[in-house]
């Protein structure tokens, strides 16, 4: 036998050798890039794999079933039928016209964007918790069509205003008219998800409160962050915004971010205490001084401050200093200067614990939402992409539930950015974070920031049927496929993504 028998192959036989060595590596390639073109229409029923959580009883222990697709269910309930009563009269009812117009910003600057009745942020609604809202929706000029969510609120799967997978996007000269009872008290926000990433950022949103059905604060305002372009605004305004209070007065300051990363609020001049995190109240919260709350893109914040028994004013600084903010007191009452705060308050550790109504240690399903990036096509084009479980959209999972699971959720990421993760339709627990479990008041959220390198699990009750998205709130991130959905079984869309509506949610 020889053993060192020197290789050579006749020119002809090199060639061979090139074009097989060639095909092997570009015909993988071309089914690959080929496979991650997104279709021009399609139901997102029909996207990437079902995950089930490892679901009791059935098949698919939280892992990748290749090639198998939601089956939408014969007897299927369709999206639209998960509603409201859709007749009786509206406790608050209003219509906004939506318009992609100049933007007159609250302090004179002129902006590109968009507006609802000619102004951005778009009208404050507000309602009473158990009152019936109803708003109906005017494309007057959007070309790409428009819808409006309920960020935060968990309304009806109809009414969740999500293009392509609840509705179909608005079209210019269309209308749409929704419908929700206000079931829990506290700060939201409304804006389009068709063309989200764009619209959002044009100024295509405004706030949602819902008062409490009885108590008021003493003052009651709120502040929403957004930055248009390189503006830097609260509710429309650049600078410092004023609002009247008397000495001693108790405020409550609901802090909205409308922008696509996180902000930090930080109260000057006074004490505060964080009442509610996403329209939930904290239980027993700490009166904290000096520290920053860093709020999630898409999250909200009710600050609950007193103006100084002296006449001076409590400065709510939201960003870095040189940003914009809102001086709460007596006409012409001085107020502190913005600067950095001393420490940032940890909500996993603030307040008190209580019971939950539901017990996570018997979950039904566990979904794991493990966020990174691949390199990899995404509808064709080359480069690092977002991914999730490892998998590239569209190629990503639909978190099946069955209505009444209880459901765990890991939401980690390695991919080197933060990412305010945001599901619709629900509001989850954070149990821990990093493994630490949560010590403090229940802090249920709709919109979590997982910075790089943390890992948070959270649970909740799948009360809410429909087909929700569960995604990133940096709405760029979100256009770039880090977009998934949690679907019911027994409940399907007849709406698709694309198509002659030309939905794009993102
Ligand atoms: Cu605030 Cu899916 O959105
Ligand atoms: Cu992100």
């Amino acid at each position: 036998m020889q053993t060192s028998t020197r290789f050579k192959l006749r020119r002809p036989d090199r060639l061979v050798v090139a074009i097989v060595v060639s095909l092997a590596i570009l015909v993988p390639l071309g089914w690959i890039w080929v496979s991650s073109l997104v279709p021009g229409s399609y139901s997102v029923m029909a996207m990437g794999y079902p995950d089930r959580g490892g679901g009791r009883g059935e098949p698919g222990h939280g892992g990748h079933s290749a090639g198998a697709r939601q089956q939408a269910l014969p007897d299927a309930v369709p999206v639209t039928e998960l509603t409201e009563p859709r007749t009786g009269p509206a406790d608050v009812a209003v219509t906004l016209v939506a318009r992609q117009e100049m933007i007159r910003l609250a302090s004179g600057q002129a902006v590109e964007g968009y507006t609802l009745n000619h102004s951005s942020p778009g009208p404050e609604v507000r309602a009473r918790q158990g009152e019936l809202v109803e708003v109906t929706l005017v494309n007057e000029s959007i070309s790409d069509g428009v819808s409006l969510h309920w960020h935060g609120v968990d309304v009806p799967n109809a009414e969740d205003g999500v293009a392509g997978v609840t509705q179909d996007a608005v079209p210019s000269g269309g209308r749409h008219v929704y419908r929700f009872v206000a079931e829990d008290a506290g700060t939201f926000w409304y804006h389009s998800h068709q063309v989200a990433h764009e619209q959002v950022r044009g100024g295509l949103f405004g706030v949602l409160v819902v008062e409490p059905a009885t108590a008021r604060a003493e003052v009651d305002v709120v502040a929403a962050a957004h930055s248009y372009g390189r503006l830097r605004t609260v509710n429309g305004a650049t600078g410092e915004t004023r609002m009247r209070a008397a000495p001693g007065a108790a405020v409550r300051v609901r802090v909205v971010n409308t922008d696509n990363g996180p902000i930090d609020a930080h109260v000057l001049g006074a004490p505060f205490r964080v009442l509610a995190i996403d329209g939930h109240d904290l239980l027993e919260p700490d009166q904290v001084e000096d520290k920053a709350l860093q709020l999630a893109a898409g999250g909200r914040a009710d600050l609950g401050v007193r103006t100084p028994a002296d006449g001076s004013a409590v400065r709510v600084q939201l960003g870095a200093p040189g940003g914009a903010s809102v001086v709460i007191g007596p006409d012409g009452a001085r107020a502190p200067k913005a600067r950095h705060a001393e420490d940032e308050l940890d909500l996993l550790s603030y307040g008190s614990p209580a019971e939950l109504r539901f017990d996570p240690a018997d979950a039904d399903r566990h979904f794991e939402y493990s966020i990174g990036r691949r390199p990899g096509f995404l509808d064709g084009i080359p480069g690092l992409h977002w991914s999730i479980n490892g998998h590239v959209f569209p190629d990503i999972p639909m978190f099946t539930v069955t209505e009444g699971d209880i459901v765990r959720m890991t939401l980690e990421n390695h991919s080197g950015e933060i990412h305010p993760m945001h599901l619709h339709g629900h509001h989850a627990v954070v149990l821990s974070r990093n493994d630490v479990a949560a010590s403090g008041s229940p802090w249920w959220v709709d919109s979590l920031d997982v910075a790089d390198g943390d890992s948070y699990e959270i649970a909740f009750v799948a009360d809410n049927p429909g087909i929700w998205t569960d995604h990133c709130h940096n709405l760029a991130h979100a256009r770039e496929g880090l977009v998934a959905h949690l679907g019911y079984t027994g409940v399907s869309t007849p709406f698709q993504v694309g198509g002659t509506a030309e939905n794009q949610a993102e």
